[in-house]
């Protein structure tokens, strides 16, 4: 497992979280490559069917980032996309997968250091769960090495 690289997906808002990792691009502050961006017009349109895809699909771990709580430009999509991120987690712990491999995260289009931070932190928890459940092919690697 020492060599395990996650794969992990980002649903980025388009007015923040995906601003804001522009902005960490425009100031040369490096995040791991590991991160796959999606960019989504509000956090608000990813559904919990969403999440479990990207899991079925090969990713090791799904964060879906948005606008500070009140700053959402469709009023409410931020707080949705919690309560599916959520029910993501109960999905998850009801498969006997870690919850943690899902999570909500909030920043505003300036915070290009946080989105950064954030794609750090979440690659290093991934890492620390090994690959996902989901993904036979990994497993029998991880089991080879
Ligand atoms: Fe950013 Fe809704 S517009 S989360």
């Amino acid at each position: 497992m020492e060599n395990f690289e996650p794969e992990i997906v980002a649903f980025c808002c388009h007015y923040c979280a995906y601003t804001a990792a522009d902005m960490a691009g425009s100031k040369r502050i490096s995040y791991p490559p590991n991160v796959k961006i999606i960019r989504v017009p509000c956090t608000g349109k990813v559904d919990a069917i969403h999440i479990m895809k990207a899991l079925e699909k090969g990713a090791d771990g799904v964060y879906v980032a948005g606008c500070l709580e009140g700053d959402c430009h469709f009023k409410n999509g931020n707080i949705r996309a919690a309560a599916r991120v959520e029910n993501v987690k109960r999905i998850l712990e009801g498969l006997g997968w870690e919850p943690g491999r899902v999570e909500m995260i909030n920043m505003s289009a300036g915070m290009g250091e946080r989105f950064a931070q954030t794609a750090f932190e979440f690659t290093e928890t991934i890492k620390k769960l090994g690959p996902s459940p989901g993904n036979p092919s990994k497993l029998a690697v991880g089991a080879a090495s």
